[in-house]
């Protein structure tokens, strides 16, 4: 339900009027502002953006509301160092080898800009994620999509054979969204060993942090060793702090420096506060996992008893063939009250799901049920 409240209504429920100080201070009381009842924003059912439906965690909350206090100074020396430090610890290296963005679409893009803003070319698994390679064409950069094997994984002989002497980077998602596939580091390890010699190997990991499969491993212990290698991660994913926009990036510190000589913006401090708050928070990343998992087996079920062939995945969407147009399913699902992901052609048969809570799914069930039927 939309209701209309005023500026003031606004301060007094969110608690932060102390006094009435800030709302007489203010000169645009009456000015009506929408707010959508918080259940409301989960109607109809969103399925398409492979969003974290739990969150954000109590404490991101909390402490992204404690975090208004310093929004009147800049962040950049102070909360931006200590995320920057805290996400070196984990990723075993030093702070100089992180850049942080506004989501990791801006270090993504970044990306693209240092490396292809003179022109050369991408090497990219296709299906995959198109952000950094749309960038890259925009920039008048050439990307030679390689289309995923048939369990769906990405071809790594076919992307070494395309890579030229033009080409500036690999581009690799892992877990691979749409499809949901992982590869194991047995292979990944020694691919990217063998590339970096001849351009930067980039493997996007917004999806590691949901991987159960025993033989995946982030390739950051490459980045560690001074390789040419790249990974990033989200916070928009296991932290379900999509809305709020953290990403970044890790890599040897000449590339972060030339990275960051280009980055446009930075995080503001409601996000700095809620990412360092969030990685602090492992029950909560343990529960949307856990969670994640029971929403998948539902899946995975009716999949299963319809026969209808998907791809295993280790994120937080599953990759199936519905056997009719995408267009088509996905129109007859809106109608039903669910969304669901946008075509990824060539596969213009299968439809990427991103998991609910496992009561959404449930009403996905039926949906599906009916639209197959
Ligand atoms: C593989 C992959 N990389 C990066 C992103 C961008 O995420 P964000 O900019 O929210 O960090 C997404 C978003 O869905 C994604 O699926």
């Amino acid at each position: 339900m939309t209701k209309t409240l005023t500026r003031r209504d606004w301060l007094r429920q969110s608690g932060l009027v102390l006094g009435g100080s800030i709302v007489a201070a203010s000169g645009a009381l009456a000015t009506p502002i929408k707010v959508k009842n918080y259940k409301k924003i989960r109607t109809p059912i969103r399925m398409m953006f492979n969003e974290n439906p739990y969150g954000p965690s109590k404490i991101a909350r909390m402490v992204m509301t404690k975090a208004f206090d310093e929004g009147s100074l800049y962040a950049h020396n102070g909360a931006l160092v200590e995320l920057k430090k805290i996400l070196a610890d984990k990723e075993g290296v030093t702070p100089d080898h992180i850049i942080i963005g506004s989501g990791s679409r801006e270090v993504l893009n970044v990306t693209a800009l240092h490396y292809l803003y003179n022109g050369g070319e991408v090497v990219a698994n296709y299906p995959g994620y198109e952000t950094l390679n749309r960038y890259a064409e925009n920039l008048g950069a050439k990307v030679h999509r390689i289309r995923v094997m048939g369990d769906m994984s990405p071809d790594l002989a076919k992307l070494e054979q395309a890579v030229n002497s033009n080409t500036k980077l690999i581009n690799i998602c892992n877990p691979n969204n749409p499809t949901g596939v992982a590869i194991g580091a047995k292979l990944l390890e020694p691919f990217c060993r063998k590339m970096e010699s001849k351009c930067l190997v980039f493997v996007d990991e917004a999806y590691n942090d949901y991987v159960m499969d025993p033989g995946y491993r982030s390739m950051n212990y490459l980045v560690k060793e001074g390789l040419n290698v790249m990974v990033t991660r989200t916070f928009s994913k296991i932290h379900a702090l999509a809305g709020i926009r953290v990403g970044y990036g890790v890599a040897k510190p000449e590339i972060i420096r030339n990275l960051e000589s280009k980055i446009t913006g930075t995080v503001n401090i409601l996000g700095l506060r809620a990412a360092m708050a969030s990685l602090d928070d492992e029950s909560f990343q343990k529960s949307s996992r856990e969670k994640n998992i029971e929403a998948k087996e539902i899946v995975y079920d009716i999949l299963n008893k319809t026969g209808r062939q998907y791809a295993k995945s280790e994120g937080n969407f599953i990759f199936f063939h519905t056997g009719k147009p995408i267009k088509e399913f996905k129109e007859n699902m809106e109608r039903k009250g669910i969304i669901v992901g946008r075509p990824f052609p060539p596969f213009d048969d299968w439809c990427r799901l991103s998991m609910a809570r496992p009561n959404e799914m449930y009403k996905f069930k039926t949906a599906f049920q009916k639209t197959m039927s």
